[in-house]
């Protein structure tokens, strides 16, 4: 298997459809744990940060209940591009229509699909240029009461310096007692996007727990998720406090 380093050789729609080909388990699974935890969180006027976001939405529909505003960072153009879309309700977007619904059975307060839809849009306040390699990943003021990264610095590197240092970078777009939302690849080397495998840094639960501990988080709730794959050996979904 060789590895691609080069994101330019990652495509928006190639990504969607491989990893959101109908909507299952998994996907009910991660929207169920973003619900628990924006459920959960008590802040006013919250602002919140997406780094990574990539192509996709389906994390922010259950922050647009609780945060007041989105700026959602990403690094690649094409993805960018995505995103804008959906915000814009552009025609041939990708279809989150069976995610929306979920989550409004989830809050169950009588909203429907396009009323979520719509709540996602206003939320999302800027959608900007990141890139983790660089000083300064993406370009904003203060600190965020809420910080969402999904499948990004582990994805990103296979390397543990380049992968420690994207994170810590992350980490100091929190606010102290602002949250990080985070879910990442378990023990993974690559994943695969048509035919390209991306690198992986392979990180373990004693090992996250220790980082985060380190950095000093509290509050961690962590959750594992075990895959049999020859590369990609499942994912954690957790989420810790900042100490104040
Ligand atoms: C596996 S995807 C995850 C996308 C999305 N967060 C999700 O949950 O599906 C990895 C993301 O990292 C982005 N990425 C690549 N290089 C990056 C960099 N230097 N800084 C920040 N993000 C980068 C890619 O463009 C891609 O969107």
């Amino acid at each position: 298997m060789k590895l691609t380093y080069n994101f330019q050789k990652f495509s928006a729609k190639d990504y969607l459809k491989e990893y959101y080909p109908k909507f299952e388990k998994l996907d009910r699974d991660y929207l169920d744990f973003m619900h628990g935890f924006y459920k959960r969180l008590n802040l006013k006027s919250a602002r919140m940060l997406e780094i990574g976001g990539g192509p996709t939405i389906d994390q922010l529909i259950s922050a647009s209940g609780k945060v007041k505003k989105i700026i959602f960072s990403e690094y690649l153009p094409d993805n960018l591009r995505e995103v804008r879309g959906f915000v814009k309700n552009t025609p041939n977007g990708f279809n989150w229509d069976k995610h929306f619904a979920y989550v409004a059975k989830l809050e169950n307060k009588g909203q429907d699909t396009e009323e979520l839809k719509q709540r996602v849009r206003n939320k999302i306040k800027k959608i900007i240029s990141c890139d983790l390699n660089k000083k300064i990943p993406v370009k904003v003021s203060g600190r965020f009461d809420v910080v969402s990264v999904n499948f990004c610095p582990e994805s990103i590197t296979d390397q543990e310096a380049k992968y420690l240092d994207y994170l810590r970078k992350i980490f100091d777009y929190i606010k102290s007692g602002g949250w990080l939302v985070m879910c990442l690849l378990r023990q993974s080397t690559a994943y695969d996007v048509k035919g390209f495998y991306f690198p992986a840094f392979p990180v373990s639960r004693p090992y996250i727990t220790n980082v985060l501990r380190t950095n000093g988080f509290i509050n961690l709730k962590i959750k594992e998720v075990v895959f049999r794959g020859k590369h990609n050996k499942g994912m954690f979904r957790l989420f810790a406090q900042k100490k104040k």
